[in-house]
């Protein structure tokens, strides 16, 4: 049999996405219309970007795990479970509602829209809404502290290897664990500090995007929190992070995404800015920034979409 297709999980940035977080409406119906709509993604998909295919529309649809539970039942993904809450009082990560999370790409937000709006055409009364952030590039693909934002991604066939279930759950394969998170940023605190003291909070130069040297990194970094070895090998995920916000209500934020072959990275890079490595040498991002969504999803492969029977 030939290997499972997975969804568009290493698609290139672009200049527009948009994040919808459905719940699944009770009643068998509701999660038999779920069901029936796996195997249409593709086609809706299809007919959207091919209005304009310069665009480059991608949409990788995510399941959670109380929702998989109900429209697929067993067996299920190996580590498929509710966004675990991490941290406490003002550092905190909170767990939010999320059955179904569409991510959608392109390079012109009216693809993403006309997309998103097929998609909820279709599901209709099945779904309720939970949360839709509508993402932008911000100049050199930079987020709204100012930073470049996804320079360490992993490409190629790391990014594969980072992002993909292989053997270790075969039923699976070829499907990746995404967590989402949406934040928000108190900017008029952040522009109060420095340039250098936010290059030491990030762990990079601010224009010119360098690593800072290890002599001068401090090891609350963002990212040197966010670097997880294991046996000697640096773990990656693959993240999509978009500025989004409205300028009128002063919301400023960073919608986090990061796909992962095993939640286990992500929510171990969560804890070391959370909490902190060791405990209390915790991301000072979170000074300014704080959480309002959390939630986990496993975005099956395109082979086992196409293959749901209604
Ligand atoms: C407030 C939200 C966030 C902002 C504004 C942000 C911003 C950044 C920036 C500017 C960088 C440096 C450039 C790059 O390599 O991409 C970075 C790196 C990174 N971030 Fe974040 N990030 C956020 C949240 C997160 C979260 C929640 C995680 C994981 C749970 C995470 C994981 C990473 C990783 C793995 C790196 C690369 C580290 C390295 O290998 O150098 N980030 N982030």
């Amino acid at each position: 049999m030939a290997d499972p297709v997975p969804q568009p999980i290493e698609a290139p940035l672009t200049r527009a996405a948009i994040f919808l977080v459905l719940k699944v409406n009770p009643g068998l119906a509701s999660e038999a219309s779920v069901k029936s709509f796996c195997s249409d993604l593709a086609k809706l998909e299809r007919a959207v970007g091919f209005r304009n295919l310069e665009a480059h529309l991608s949409c990788i649809m995510g399941i959670g795990s109380e929702a998989w539970d109900r429209i697929f039942g067993t067996p299920s993904p190996a580590e498929l479970h509710p966004f675990k809450e991490v941290g406490s009082g003002k550092r905190l990560a909170p767990s939010t509602a999320g059955d179904l999370l569409f991510h959608i790409r392109a390079e012109d937000m009216d693809l993403c829209f006309e997309l998103s709006s097929q998609i909820m055409t279709r599901l209709g009364p099945a779904v309720s809404p939970a949360d839709e952030v509508q993402g932008f590039r911000y100049f050199d693909d930079r987020d709204l502290l100012g930073f470049v934002d996804g320079t360490e991604n992993p490409s190629g066939q790391l990014a594969s290897d980072s992002t993909l279930v292989g053997e270790e759950d075969p039923g699976f394969a070829m499907g990746s664990y995404v967590i989402v998170q949406k934040y928000l940023h108190d900017l008029t605190a952040w522009n109060g500090v420095s340039t250098e003291d936010q290059e030491r909070i990030i762990g990079r130069t601010k224009v010119a995007d360098i690593e800072l040297d290890d002599a001068v990194k401090p090891t609350s970094a963002h990212n040197a929190l966010n670097t997880i070895v294991e046996n000697g090998v640096e773990v990656k995920i693959l993240r999509d992070n978009m500025p989004f916000g409205h300028a009128s209500t002063g919301e400023f934020g960073t919608y986090f995404i990061g796909y992962s072959r095993t939640p286990r990275t992500t929510e171990q890079m969560l804890q070391n800015m959370f909490v902190g490595r060791p405990p209390g040498n915790y991301d000072r991002i979170l000074d300014f920034s704080r959480a309002v969504t959390g939630s986990l999803f496993f975005c099956p492969s395109m082979t086992f979409l196409d293959s749901v029977k209604a």
